[in-house]
């Protein structure tokens, strides 16, 4: 599938060091990649074509981490020593993770699955897997609890000068809408963005940002984790009512069931490092598919350097 088209423009973001994208260059004949700096905190532009990743390889270190991984009461061990050390350095960087999870955990917010949750879906092998030391993978109260520090966290790491979270947010999240907002007016003028879709809204930390920045925009953050939008329901509810509610979709992003070109920005932040390739190339189609002509698909996510760090992610 190409990934550029006569119609739509395709943006790729990389809030760190470099762009990624597994799907190597065969499939991307022309792509807008962006890169923020992190020592000016301005957002720059750049034409270019996908690269390979290069933790793609077999390194001896993904070996090795890759075969302490399999030998299971290692693995435990590990996953627990992982859990404190992020624990910790969120908390150090004033990022209050106990606490967030706590009050999330001791809410009402169980209350919101019966109307969130769509009970004939079913889940993608993938997603069945214990992920981020979750045995239960997203599909947990605990990762739904834990999943807006965890993003503060991923942030934090990511604008290291930063003096505090929120400053680190209003960079990576404000050079993200000011690279969409750009790329809209470059290449569909004065078309308004009427419908945006958020793939993989998680707890709705992007999916918020996004309803902030165009208030007239009908917002819609999808996620296959009835649990992640249970919370980001119960916190939007929290805030308060807005002029264009935000709903929420339980769906698999690989095949949503919306009607074709329903969307004028579609939205992909910080998801495809969770996926097998073959997830990726179904979302990309499906975000296609729901775009309008002339409409804006922006994908953003973290840069990983090393095979190891993937492999230790998807445990
Ligand atoms: C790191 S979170 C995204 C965070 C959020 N977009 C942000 O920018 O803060 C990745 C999300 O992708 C979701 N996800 C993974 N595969 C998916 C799929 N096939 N369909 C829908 N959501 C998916 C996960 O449930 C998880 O909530």
């Amino acid at each position: 599938m190409a990934l550029s088209s006569h119609i739509h423009n395709f943006s790729v973001l990389s809030v760190s060091k470099t762009i990624e994208n597994g799907n190597g260059r065969r499939r991307a004949r022309m792509v807008v990649k962006m890169a923020a700096s992190t020592s000016d905190m301005a957002a720059a532009f750049e034409e270019g074509k996908l690269e390979r990743p290069k933790w793609s390889g077999q390194t001896p270190l993904s070996r090795l981490v890759g075969a302490l991984i399999a030998f299971k009461p290692l693995s435990s061990v590990l996953k627990l020593g992982a859990r404190q050390v992020l624990i910790r350095t969120a908390e150090k960087g004033n990022i209050p993770w106990r606490e967030m999870t706590k009050e999330i955990l001791e809410s009402d917010v169980y209350k919101e699955l019966e109307s969130i949750q769509n009970p004939s879906l079913v889940y993608p092998d993938y997603y069945l897997n214990p992920f981020h030391a979750y045995d239960e993978g997203n599909l947990s109260w605990l990762a739904a609890a834990e999943a807006e520090a965890a993003t503060m966290s991923m942030v934090r790491r990511a604008i290291p000068n930063a003096s505090t979270v929120d400053e680190a947010n209003q960079v990576v999240r404000g050079n993200w809408l000011q690279a969409i907002e750009q790329h809209h007016l470059q290449y569909s003028g004065t078309t308004m963005i009427r419908d945006i879709l958020d793939i993989g809204c998680s707890v709705g930390v992007s999916t918020r940002f996004l309803a902030d920045k165009f208030p007239s925009a009908n917002v819609t953050g999808l996620d296959l984790s009835p649990h992640f939008l249970s919370v980001a329901q119960f916190k939007e509810k929290k805030i308060g009512p807005r002029k264009n509610p935000i709903k929420w979709m339980h769906a698999n992003a690989e095949d949503t069931g919306f009607p074709p070109q329903s969307f004028d920005l579609v939205s992909v932040s910080y998801v495809f490092h969770e996926c097998p390739e073959r997830a990726i190339v179904n979302i990309l189609k499906e975000a296609f598919r729901l775009l309008r002509p002339g409409g804006t698909i922006v994908v953003s996510d973290q840069s990983v350097s090393i095979h190891a760090y993937i492999t230790l992610e998807k445990t």
